[in-house]
């Protein structure tokens, strides 16, 4: 089967970044473009999933799709960390880069109509969770209440300010923003994102939780809605592991005897917690 027959595409396909868009210090917004219209028109993800992104000369690595499937630009927030990073920030509108994917499991939305959903993000954790907020946004008749809990560690460090601005004013759409330390013109909440759970009075029947974040607040929060009484297998995050084929062959993103690139990237609490125990 061909590279365009196939909608996951299985070798790097050109790519054009058509725009760029600075979102926090050290992070960037790169709006991307399939050369091949065949390509561009096949091209469908899921919400969770994630494409293996070429930049020539410097190398390969995995990011999360932010966008939602079914009408935002095909789009990949990156935080320039090391070499591949690095050599895409140095690239501008126009330059060309290669895109495989969209690999991994995505969030199995069909398990939560119906349900409430509660989105815990810290700093660039919204990054991986933004594809599902919008996509819940886009179908607000098959769930009950969306909660957004949103944290950073100063206003600065809020990734997808405009989106915030936006989900502020979204009647019946609850979104909560609080930031470790105020700047002068702050005029919204202080404090770790854990804090907000009380604030949204969130519920914990028939409800699932998706939590990602760095490790202090990813465990402070799983802890939190735990003492509430949410089950372990209703709480969804997603793992990063360095990624080489993205394809369930190399084994590099293995831990234990998941596969991150095929099983993953989104696991239960309750998957993660056993997988701890394994490595
Ligand atoms: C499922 C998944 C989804 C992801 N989604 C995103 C996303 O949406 N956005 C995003 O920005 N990133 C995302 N990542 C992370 C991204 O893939 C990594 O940051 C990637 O490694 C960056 O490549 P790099 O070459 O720039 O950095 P690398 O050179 O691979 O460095 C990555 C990290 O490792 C450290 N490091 C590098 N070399 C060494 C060394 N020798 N010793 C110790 N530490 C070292 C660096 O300091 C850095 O913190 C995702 C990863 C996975 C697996
Ligand atoms: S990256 Fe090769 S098996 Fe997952």
């Amino acid at each position: 089967m061909s590279n365009m027959d196939n909608k996951i595409v299985t070798l790097p396909e050109i790519a054009t970044i058509e725009e760029i868009k600075e979102e926090i210090q050290d992070v960037k917004t790169f709006y991307i473009k399939f050369d091949n219209p065949e390509v561009q028109k096949n091209f469908k993800w899921k919400s969770g999933q994630i494409v293996m992104l070429t930049i020539f000369g410097a190398g390969e690595a995995a990011f999360s799709l932010p966008g939602a499937p079914e009408n935002d630009r095909f789009h990949l927030s990156i935080k320039r960390v090391g070499k591949v990073t690095s050599a895409l920030f140095e690239l501008e509108p126009g330059d060309k880069v290669g895109i495989r994917g969209p690999f991994g499991n995505g969030f199995p939305f069909a398990e939560f109509k119906g349900k409430n959903l509660i989105y815990v993000a810290g700093g660039i954790g919204l990054i991986p969770l933004r594809s599902s907020i919008v996509h819940a946004l886009q179908h607000r008749e098959d769930f009950g209440r969306i909660i957004v809990l949103l944290g950073a560690r100063t206003p600065n460090d809020l990734m997808y300010q405009n989106n915030i601005e936006e989900w502020l004013k979204i009647p019946g759409f609850e979104c909560y923003v609080t930031v470790d330390q105020a700047t002068a013109d702050w005029k919204g909440e202080t404090g770790f994102v854990h804090t907000l759970l009380d604030k949204a009075n969130v519920p914990v029947d028939n409800t699932m939780a998706f939590v990602c974040g760095p490790p202090i607040m990813f465990n402070s929060v799983i802890g939190e809605l735990m003492k509430r009484g949410l089950r372990e297998d209703n709480i969804l995050s997603t793992l990063e592991r360095h990624m080489k084929c993205g394809i369930g062959k190399c084994q590099h993103c293995a831990i234990g005897r998941t596969l991150v690139c095929t099983d993953g990237p989104v696991y239960t609490y309750k998957q993660i917690k056993t997988l701890g125990e394994e490595i």
